[in-house]
């Protein structure tokens, strides 16, 4: 059979604490590609942290600065592999900007292993308060938002190596 055509960037996409930004940052090493954060650009872009963007601007000043910050990334010529954030995937407009941009592979994980990578951080302005509370309510509110990936990953008990890996193997 014919190699499938190589895609131009590999974006991962998937509930907070799955894994994406370190994922893609192994599996940029592996393939030599160059990794891409979009909340890290997003606040070079604007200057202020995620929590200040939310708490000053509000959040859809913050999708927003999202959506202008993947245009432009996924916009480059070289192939990269995008971390997006979490809550990426609720625009219609970035599903297909993700989806004309490259291969989308979805990163999932239960919600006691979301709780538990995500529980010692504080940069997250949709999980402050009760934080099993928060990741419960998200993930039912969010349930089929990452379904448009052709690729899925359970990252559920698996290190950033090994979802790296399997990645690696199955689709590049
Ligand atoms: C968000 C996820 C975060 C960040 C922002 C909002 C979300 O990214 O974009 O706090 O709506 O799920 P991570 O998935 O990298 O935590």
């Amino acid at each position: 059979t014919e190699p499938l055509t190589p895609p131009r960037h590999i974006v991962l996409v998937g509930f907070m604490g799955t894994g994406k930004s370190t994922v893609g940052r192994l599996l940029a090493q592996r393939g030599g590609y160059t990794a891409v954060d979009v909340d890290a650009e997003i606040v070079k872009r604007e200057g202020y942290t995620i929590p200040e963007l939310f708490a000053q601007f509000g959040e859809d000043y913050f999708r927003a600065a999202e959506t202008e910050a993947l245009r432009a990334i996924l916009g480059q010529a070289a192939s990269l592999v995008v971390a997006t954030g979490g809550g990426a995937v609720l625009r219609p407009e970035n599903r297909a900007l993700m989806t004309d941009g490259g291969l989308v592979v979805a990163l999932t994980a239960s919600a006691e292993q979301i709780i538990a990578r995500v529980s010692q951080d504080t940069g997250r302005p949709l999980l402050q308060g009760n934080l099993e509370e928060r990741v419960y309510k998200l993930m039912s509110e969010r349930s089929g938002a990452y379904d448009f990936a052709p690729v899925r990953i359970d990252t559920t008990g698996l290190s950033a190596e090994e979802v790296a890996e399997a990645i690696w193997d199955a689709w590049l």
